[in-house]
């Protein structure tokens, strides 16, 4: 198939959109990321890519912790709303029912059904954005999201995020299982 050049231009790709939160200056701020990765399991380490200003990343400098909530299809406006409207001139702290853990310092939105609790371990500098490298310090996951001990991913109706620009979508067709699939694949 013949292929045509981008350029240096992004194309679309589908990621999972993410709800970071902090406290700034004792108040809950939180900003939807969708330019966020795991980096190790065990220990577990994850980063979020942020641009310069967000008030967001201010908290996470005051107090050294963060958190990472999994919004579902039920939180799709108010996630959005986050995005729209920056804690520079907003308060957000009551748009999430929020929840504290271990940190004591991280907040945490109990409508998510999963939320990540990190501390700070790193912020590497990037031209425009930065890296904000964290330590996985507890996972709290809704019970009623688990199936048979595990993380149900039907139940869970996690929000992804065609980026840039959008739309908002939950995970499409299951095409195969991850390392069973290629097992018996032969090159040619
Ligand atoms: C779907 C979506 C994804 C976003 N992804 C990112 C991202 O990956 N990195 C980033 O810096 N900002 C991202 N933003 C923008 C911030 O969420 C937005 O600027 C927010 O208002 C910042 O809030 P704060 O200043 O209170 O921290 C995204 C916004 C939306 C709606």
């Amino acid at each position: 198939m013949a292929k045509i050049t981008l350029g240096q231009k992004l194309p679309t790709i589908g990621l999972p959109v993410v709800l970071v939160g902090a406290k700034v200056l004792g108040r809950p701020n939180f900003c939807p990321i969708a330019w966020a990765t795991i980096i190790d399991d065990e220990p577990a380490k994850m980063a979020v890519v942020m641009a310069k200003k967000r008030k967001t990343k201010d908290g996470i400098v005051e107090n050294g912790t963060f958190s990472i909530n999994l919004p579902g299809a039920n939180s799709v406006a108010a996630t959005d709303y986050c995005g729209l409207h920056s804690g520079y001139k907003d308060d957000k702290s009551g748009v999430f029912d929020v929840f504290f853990g271990k940190t004591l310092t991280a907040p945490m939105a109990r409508e998510c059904p999963i939320n990540i609790e990190l501390t700070l371990d790193d912020i590497i500098e990037f031209e425009g954005t930065d890296m904000v490298v964290g330590d996985v310090e507890e996972v709290y996951i809704d019970e009623e999201k688990m199936t048979d001990g595990r993380p149900d991913i039907e139940k869970l109706e996690l929000l992804m995020y065609l980026n840039p620009g959008g739309p908002y979508f939950l995970k499409g067709q299951t095409v195969a299982e991850a390392f069973k699939v290629g097992r018996e694949y032969r090159p040619k």
